[in-house]
């Protein structure tokens, strides 16, 4: 048994996310925390909001409440909706707990304790239309480095360059579009992590097996111009993580907060400190899973996040805890992910199109959006939902081949030999073909699983529940029974038990439909098919089960235009 800490990029708290933003982290490390829970292994799995910077205070102000109470209710809005796609996080936590205050101002004393801190007197840009110091992402204009006229001032959304506001050409104010913008003189606390680069230059270059998409991004970011540079960890708001050195104040530093993104990764620290200290657990119980001097130096860590979140989690969180010089525990892989496109378009949560996820959930079970978001999964490549092909994967995948061979079955069972696995009849040839193929295809799925290669493991899935469709048809029991009723008991009886492996083997993609199988096969027994013959034979002959009700419905064509039609517009 391994001990294996899940994280997922922590959702912004300003709005409620799109499907994109699930299938980029969230649903894919859910599947993996799952699979890796199914297999026997210890498992802490963490998400969080991130609660702090200038988009959580402008949302506040739009829906016109206190920042605080804005935050607090998002949050639990965020976790429901999380429990509605079934998300298991071990703890879905907040940035702006204690915990992480806490440990945000600890790390930073021992950052400058280090010597990797820097105050800066630093420009910075003031609107005076808007009357504020403008925050980097709300100032906009034209990326120095690949022309995209809608650059953000800490980020080219286009080519991923981190930004700062004065490298933008013909920056204007994002909030009032004005371009009477001053720059101003104000003090800031600078990581110096250019002095690190070799550090994290070897620290990634020892990371052979990382995926492509990952390591280029950090390589890009290394090398590439003026290679790493020191970043700003401080910022002129009132909402946010005071700047404190441990405890104590920081001079100079009154009245200004750490940068929402230095904060946000050290969450995942501090929110297993939340889980630990939300179940009256001691310290030691979630240090074990952070500290390499407190027995996670045999933790496996694994993150998830779309391709924009790679810079800042292979080279900025990497320089804070290599900095602190504390032996906190460093990512052993990254799994990042390329956007999913909505329609011929982007998703986009400030413009308000496409499906979000509370729409989503309440058009339809989360199995279905689970199963065609994870097998769509962009992976090497940017994916797009189209409604045309929604309807396709779920009629296709769940309906006609799992669906169909649950009800099938049970019901062939149900009307031949009554509501228990039927007794008598051995097994032949084909029963022996469909053993070897099944056995090659779960161990070929089992592989791909563990290397989390998503849309590989759903194909691997689906061949599964095709292998069955197809002994089904070719051992054709109904026409068996009229002769030979014993052999057509033997296959029956080897079908249910192919039920059961089924909603075994799928539960980590589609954890309701496994469970009312399992229900209807008056089962708990849930054990991965470690041996696929002893697999076969949990059920023995006279064991009672169910006729489950249908496991997924159709998506109608009339229903595909209704929605596409909903969801053509922007929502408000
Ligand atoms: N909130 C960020 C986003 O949605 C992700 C933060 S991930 C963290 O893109 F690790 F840095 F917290
Ligand atoms: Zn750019």
């Amino acid at each position: 048994m391994a001990r294996i800490l899940i994280t997922s990029a922590i959702p912004y708290i300003n709005g409620i996310k799109h499907l994109g933003n699930l299938v980029g982290s969230q649903l894919p490390a859910d599947l993996y925390a799952r699979y890796m829970r199914d297999r026997g292994n210890e498992v802490m799995f963490i998400c969080a909001t991130d609660e702090h910077g200038t988009p959580a205070e402008l949302a506040a102000a739009k829906a016109d409440k206190p920042v605080e109470e804005f935050c607090a209710e998002m949050h639990q809005t965020q976790a429901r909706i999380a429990e509605g796609f079934r998300l298991s996080f071990d703890h879905f936590g907040r940035s702006s707990s204690p915990q992480n205050h806490a440990l945000t101002q600890h790390l930073a004393g021992k950052l400058a304790e280090a010597g990797l801190i820097e105050e800066v007197s630093e420009r910075q840009v003031y609107s005076h239309a808007d009357g504020r110091f403008l925050p980097d992402r709300y100032i906009e204009g034209t990326c120095p480095n690949c022309g995209y006229d809608k650059a953000r001032g800490d980020q080219c959304e286009n080519c991923t360059k981190q930004l700062d506001p004065t490298d933008l050409i013909e920056p204007r104010s994002a909030i009032s579009g004005s371009t009477d913008l001053e720059v101003r003189e104000t003090k800031h606390l600078y990581l110096r992590q250019s002095t690190m680069k070799d550090q994290l230059d070897s620290w990634i270059n020892s990371k052979t097996d990382w995926p492509v998409l990952t390591t280029s991004i950090a390589k890009k970011w290394l090398h590439d111009g003026d290679g790493l540079q020191d970043r700003g960890i401080t910022r002129d708001l009132n909402w946010g993580v005071p700047v404190k050195k441990g405890n104590e104040d920081w001079p100079g530093m009154e009245g200004k907060v750490f940068y929402v993104w230095f904060d946000a990764p050290i969450e995942y620290i501090a929110a297993t400190h939340e889980w630990a200290d939300a179940h009256n657990k001691d310290d030691a119980d979630w240090l074990r899973w952070w500290r390499t001097d407190k027995g996670a130096d045999d933790v496996r860590y694994v993150q998830f996040m779309g391709k924009d979140n790679v810079p800042f989690h292979t080279l900025s969180f990497p320089a804070t805890i290599m900095g602190s010089g504390e032996p906190w525990k460093l990512v052993d892989y990254i799994k990042s992910f390329n956007y999913l496109n909505y329609d011929g378009g982007q998703f986009s949560t400030s413009q308000g199109r496409g499906v979000f996820q509370d729409q989503a959930l309440e058009i339809l079970p989360a199995d279905y959006w689970r199963w065609w978001l994870l097998s769509h999964a962009p992976e090497s490549s940017d994916s797009e939902f189209t409604w045309e092909n929604f309807q396709a994967g779920v009629n296709k995948d769940l309906a006609d081949v799992l669906g169909n061979f649950v009800s099938r079955v049970t019901k062939f069972c149900r009307s031949k030999f009554g509501e228990e696995v039927p007794e008598g009849g051995t097994l032949g040839d084909t029963e022996q073909t469909l053993i070897s193929e099944l056995t090659k295809r779960i161990r070929a799925y089992e592989d791909h699983m563990d290397a989390m290669e998503v849309r590989k493991s759903a194909a691997e899935l689906r061949a599964i529940w095709v292998a069955g469709n197809e002994y089904l048809q070719s051992a054709a029991p109904w026409s068996v029974f009229k002769t030979d009723p014993e052999t057509a008991a033997a296959q029956i009886r080897l079908s249910l038990n192919l039920i059961r492996l089924y909603a075994v083997l799928s539960e980590p993609f589609i954890p309701d439909a496994s469970a009312r199988i399992l229900e209807a096969l008056q089962t708990e027994d849930d054990s991965w098919p470690d041996d696929i013959v002893t697999a076969l034979s949990v059920l023995p002959a006279g064991h009672a089960f169910t006729v489950p009700d249908v496991l997924f419905s159709k998506i109608t064509d009339e229903q595909r235009e209704g929605w596409a039609e909903q969801f053509s517009g922007t929502r408000e």
